[in-house]
């Protein structure tokens, strides 16, 4: 494993099921009190979360998982109070910020921020939170893990649909890239003018459908998606018809299988890609993911550290 995490190109199979399966066994231990995992927080050992770009769930389990990995971290979050906004570039706040030693770098940045390039000019490892419309490779996990969570098998044959604004999602992007790894199909069910312009014939084959019905026979999970209203200025949004015909309510999800899963990445549009009852569905996962990307996360922080030669944390 390369000691950035910027995207799934240098994982295999076997890795990404050491990550999961090492999330499962610190849930474990964290509900059966096991909690001398988290005696030594007295180390001074520090990570750098930079969240340019705003966030409360990536934020928020990076910042709980440094703690129980026993690192204290430490945030930027938002421009607003750091050089950046006197003009500094994100190459210098970057290097000044190694210079201070921490770990590693957690970052979450807008498509401008070429976190591949600025992981070359480190030595300290870069952690991908969300990356523009690019990628978020740890969201990607952490729904791998619930579902393996739920099915208590691995992902090879499964289908995942991918519901809504598609073309925005930096989330789908990961999920191409690990559905390649772990063996699951991808499914994307949009209007037209949500669907991303990429040549799919470079990508793991999509299954496409225009219509919600067909889309949820087709799946055994639905991802719905958020309408990235603050990425649309180039689309003609018409809200109500999208809900009417893309939106998961009690009634089009009658058409999903009893035993399929419902996820969403969150924050969720309520009234728009999802009504709020669906959240109350046997089906949905929603809060599941949030609490399994602690532990995701967790387990990739723990790995980082055993390749920097770090125990004992
Ligand atoms: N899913 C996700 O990345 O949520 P946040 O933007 O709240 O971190």
């Amino acid at each position: 494993m390369s000691p950035s995490f910027i995207n799934f190109s240098s994982f295999k199979k076997d890795e990404i099921n050491v990550l999961i399966d090492q999330a499962f066994d610190l849930k474990s231990r964290f509900y059966h009190n096991k909690l001398d995992l988290y005696k030594k927080v007295t180390n001074p050992a520090t990570a750098a979360l930079l969240f340019f770009e705003p966030s409360t769930r990536t934020r928020f389990s990076f910042e709980t998982a440094c703690v129980r990995a026993g690192i204290h971290p430490l945030v930027i979050d938002g421009l607003q109070g750091t050089s950046l906004e006197k003009g500094e570039t994100f190459e210098d706040t970057i290097l000044s910020l190694e210079a201070m030693r921490p770990l590693f770098f957690v970052v979450r940045a807008p498509d401008g921020f070429d976190m591949l390039e600025i992981s070359k000019l480190v030595k300290t490892p870069i952690l991908n939170a969300g990356w523009g419309k690019r990628s978020h490779p740890t969201q990607a996990l952490l729904d791998a893990a619930t579902l393996i969570e739920d099915w208590g098998s691995d992902l090879a044959g499964k289908r995942l649909l991918f519901l809504g604004d598609i073309k925005h999602s930096r989330v789908v992007q990961s999920h191409l890239e690990l559905a390649q790894i772990l063996g699951y199909h991808v499914g994307f069910c949009a209007p037209e003018n949500f669907l991303p312009d990429f040549d799919q014939r470079t990508h793991t084959p999509i299954a496409l459908f225009s219509n919600l019905k067909n889309g949820l026979e087709w799946a055994d999970a639905v991802v719905a998606l958020r309408i990235q209203k603050e990425r649309h200025q180039e689309i003609d949004l018409d809200l109500q018809k999208y809900r009417e015909t893309f939106g998961l309510n009690q009634e089009s999800l009658k058409q999903f299988k009893t035993d399929g899963l419902i996820l969403h990445p969150g924050p969720v549009n309520y009234g728009i890609e999802i009504e709020k009852s669906v959240t109350k569905d046997p089906r949905s996962r929603i809060l599941q993911l949030v609490e399994n990307g602690v532990f995701i996360r967790e387990s990739l922080i723990r790995q980082i550290l055993t390749g920097l030669n770090i125990s004992g944390i």
